[in-house]
């Protein structure tokens, strides 16, 4: 009992103490805020904004003397140049190559970062990673590599929609499919290894993602060369 009176008191002095602490202070620091903040404010803050004014239009000047000059005319080019370049590269972004392998990627703009795969003639079999750059889940904006002959992909595509998400949206034991990953979401990565038999007569193939609505973007061609 006399445990729990103290605690009770305890509590009720820490309870007051901590009512009194904050009834006591914000008085005190309204009073003493309007009477020391603002008078203390009003002498400083013209003066640091003075200040602050005096130095923001000296750096604004330089600023703007600096743009411009010469920085203006030299960034506009060269943006305009990188512009053009980034464009034109994606445009006709080839997939790099090294051995009997290569890795794209997908993101979650829907997009490929290549839309063309040269596979070297000597590779008798050959390793596409995809690798997910977005976050976007499986589920929202899944990605996987499909390929076809390019005349056997919008039906593939299409019976790929029908297989559904339990077959990785592409249609089992199928001849016209000549190799293909699983679908992966944002942060994963997959692989897969095919043999280049079937793509060896220099025909048209490509490769696209199946998952619903994407093979309209996602896709590009894939050849030995
Ligand atoms: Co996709």
């Amino acid at each position: 009992m006399n445990i729990k009176i103290t605690l009770l008191t305890a509590s009720c002095a820490l309870a007051l103490a901590a009512c009194g602490g904050n009834d006591a202070p914000p008085p005190q620091d309204t009073t003493a805020t309007p009477a020391t903040a603002p008078a203390t404010t009003p002498g400083t803050a013209p003066g640091t904004a003075a200040g602050g004014m005096d130095t923001g239009t000296d750096a604004a000047t330089a600023g703007t003397t600096t743009p411009g000059t010469t920085p203006a005319g030299t960034t506009d080019a060269g943006a305009t140049g990188a512009a053009s370049g980034a464009a034109t590269t994606t445009a006709g972004d080839a997939a790099e190559v090294t051995g009997c392998e290569t890795t794209i990627e997908g993101n979650d703009a829907m997009q490929f970062n290549v839309n063309s795969i040269t596979i070297p003639a000597s590779c008798n079999e050959f390793t596409i990673n995809l690798e997910h750059t977005g976050q976007l889940p499986e589920a929202a904006m899944g990605h996987n590599v499909v390929i076809t002959s390019e005349s056997d992909m919008q039906a593939v595509a299409a019976d790929g929609l029908s297989a559904g998400a339990d077959n990785e949206y592409v249609p089992q034991d199928d001849d016209r499919v000549l190799a293909f990953t699983d679908i992966i979401g944002g942060g994963e990565s997959t692989s897969v290894t095919f043999s280049t038999s079937a793509m060896q007569d220099g025909g048209n193939y490509m490769f696209f993602c199946s998952f619903p609505g994407h093979s309209a973007l996602m896709k590009g061609t894939i050849s030995v060369g």
